[in-house]
């Protein structure tokens, strides 16, 4: 089936794959999620591609999960759904991937940012995660690679708080590679997956494979616990209410319940 929420070209040994659901800032829903990860998987086993670029929109890179997919479903239908897992096959990825964030990387925008190998900024980047704001917490991943990212005071406010990062603040952090000016923030990456993908290629997945032991594979379980706390908040009234204040545009009234 031909994709309708992204787009995919080649660039020399370079695959691109550009998020293209504009009108909700590329909100993450199933399909979207389901044909980012299939197409990054096309891409792995592309003898003829050495690295990966994924992209947004200069206004987006992605707003986060949907919230409007997720607003009334329960516990069991979360667990049954099971809708986080799929941002998890981004780690099974062997190829680098390069995220080229521009806009809002929020919530799993933020996520899938964190979760690809480097991200090159564009000046107007911001990153955050505003689950807070809705009644819940991160669930793919947040509250674990933003913490080893930056650390646990920022990571704290961030989550806690809904602090977002500006692209300066995130290179100062540690979260990202390079922030550019808006109109080369593409280039820089392709350019930079093009270097990485001339380079010895069984070399370069075993070095990431290997830097990701040291980084993700402690992870795992800890990212599972978060996928559990995340869908056991679709219990809770404040869940309820916040995506669907969200969905009607006004604040939220908190119950703690
Ligand atoms: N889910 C569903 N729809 C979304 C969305 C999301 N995460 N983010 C934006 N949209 C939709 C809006 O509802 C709006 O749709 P309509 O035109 O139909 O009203 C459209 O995209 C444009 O958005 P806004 O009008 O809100 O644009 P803005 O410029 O005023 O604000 C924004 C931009 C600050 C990013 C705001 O859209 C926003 O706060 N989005 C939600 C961010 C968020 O909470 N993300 C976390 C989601 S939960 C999650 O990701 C869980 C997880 O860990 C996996």
């Amino acid at each position: 089936m031909p994709n309708e929420m992204i787009l995919t070209e080649t660039r020399g040994r370079v695959g691109l794959i550009t998020l293209n659901r504009p009108q909700a800032l590329n909100a993450l829903n199933n399909q979207l999620a389901r044909e980012l990860m299939d197409a990054l998987e096309a891409f792995d086993k592309d003898d003829h591609i050495g690295a990966m670029v994924l992209t947004g929109s200069e206004k987006a890179f992605a707003a986060g999960a949907d919230i409007k997919e997720m607003a009334n479903k329960s516990v069991q239908q979360m667990m049954d759904g099971d809708s986080i897992a799929v941002f998890s096959r981004i780690l099974t990825i062997r190829k680098p991937v390069i995220a080229a964030v521009s806009g809002y990387a929020l919530g799993g925008g933020c996520e899938v940012a964190m979760s690809c190998d480097m991200i090159i900024a564009s000046e107007s980047a911001r990153f955050g995660q505003p689950e807070i704001t809705i009644g819940v917490i991160p669930g793919a991943g947040g509250t674990q690679r933003l913490t080893r990212a930056v650390g646990k005071a920022l990571a704290m406010e961030m989550i806690l708080n809904n602090r977002t990062l500006s692209a300066q603040e995130a290179l100062q952090f540690g979260l990202v590679n390079r922030v550019v000016p808006i109109e080369r923030f593409l280039d820089e990456a392709l350019n930079l997956a093009e270097e990485i993908a001339s380079r010895a290629p069984l070399a370069i997945r075993a070095a990431k494979k290997m830097i990701n032991q040291a980084y993700e594979r402690m992870l795992t379980d800890a990212i599972h616990a978060e996928r559990q706390e995340f869908y056991n908040l679709f219990s809770t009234e404040d869940q309820k209410e916040g995506m669907q204040a969200f969905i009607e545009k006004r604040k939220p009234e908190w119950k703690g319940k």
